[in-house]
């Protein structure tokens, strides 16, 4: 049964069929002739985490796609977590009631434990600061739409990379495919964590870091912006002091290429100016909206349809 946990479980064979099947769902949808190919089956939303645009989007996917969906979100208080359920047995039950259940959680790996018990496809929408496979998906599918490719491409990510689950994500893509070189960009105490690092060199691949956002900007196809992870702070005085260390500014724009594109999973808090968003190679909106189109096919590919 396809759990889908981690971008790292993917072939290219794989993400081409979802990237395909995300294509003709786009298409279906604008031209008015979606399929209810998952009528009949019910999806389970149980959000731990706060979300608007994943929970949402997987919602609207299930609903457009002929399912219905049963949900809890804030479910650390509104489901038995809060009386001290585990998670095992939360997924356990919920297999019996849903065909395929989509959790967030704020602890990483937490998703690998429920697969263990999981009778139906579990999709990891966020654990901690590990895996976010449906956003990187959908970044993937938002890259190939805009820049036509996948490879040799020059892929700046900037802000948050300690903590940030989206780029671990798509870094899992893009490392897939050929001669893609990576500038991570941030301050000291909001980068990549060594270990990352050290996989990466270990494995080849092309990767500079730095803190230089302008000299760096005037290289990329793409710069993939974070917002700082609050809820991840244990002490908000360490959020304070990095919370302003990284913004965008609308004048990086004059040294960007400009056929550049610029990406955010969203929320963006304050790390991107608000000028930026007039700017056509700001692609963060219509990455939202890719999102619809790529959990729609993520749904089928998980449940065989
Ligand atoms: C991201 C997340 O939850 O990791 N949001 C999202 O799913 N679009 C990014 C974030 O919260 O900063």
């Amino acid at each position: 049964m396809p759990h889908i946990l981690s971008a790292k479980q993917f072939s290219k064979g794989d993400l081409e069929r979802i990237l395909s099947l995300a294509r003709e769902m786009e298409d279906d949808l604008k031209k008015g002739r979606v399929k209810k190919v998952l009528q009949d089956k019910i999806i389970a939303c149980i959000f731990f985490e706060a979300s608007t645009r994943t929970r949402l989007s997987f919602e609207t996917a299930a609903l457009r796609l002929g399912a219905q969906v049963i949900s809890a979100e804030n479910a650390f208080e509104n489901s038995s977590a809060s009386k001290g359920e585990t998670i095992e047995d939360t997924v356990k039950i919920l297999c019996n009631y849903a065909d395929a259940l989509i959790i967030r959680h704020p602890e990483s790996g937490i998703m690998e434990r429920a697969a263990k018990v999981a009778a139906k496809p579990l999709l990891n929408a966020g654990d901690g600061t590990n895996q976010h496979p449906s956003q990187g998906l959908l970044d993937l599918y938002t890259i190939k739409k805009e820049l036509k490719r996948l490879d040799n491409l020059k892929i700046g990510f900037g802000g948050d990379l300690l903590k940030s689950r989206t780029v671990r994500a798509l870094l899992d893509f893009m490392r897939l495919y050929e001669n893609n070189k990576f500038y991570f960009i941030s301050h000291k105490e909001l980068a990549l964590p060594r270990k990352i690092i050290q996989e990466l060199a270990e494995s080849g691949v092309q990767f500079i870091e730095t803190e230089n956002l302008e000299g760096t900007l005037p290289e990329l196809d793409i710069i993939y912006l974070t917002r700082v992870q609050k809820e991840r702070f244990s002490d908000p005085q360490e959020y304070e002091k990095v919370k302003d260390l990284f913004i965008f500014k609308k004048d990086h724009l004059k040294i960007l290429k400009p056929e550049a594109i610029i990406m955010h999973a969203l929320p963006k808090i304050n790390e991107i100016e608000k000028e930026v968003d007039q700017d056509s190679r700001a692609a963060y909106f219509r990455e939202a909206e890719n999102g619809l189109y790529v959990r729609m096919a993520l749904l089928c590919y998980a449940l065989g349809v």
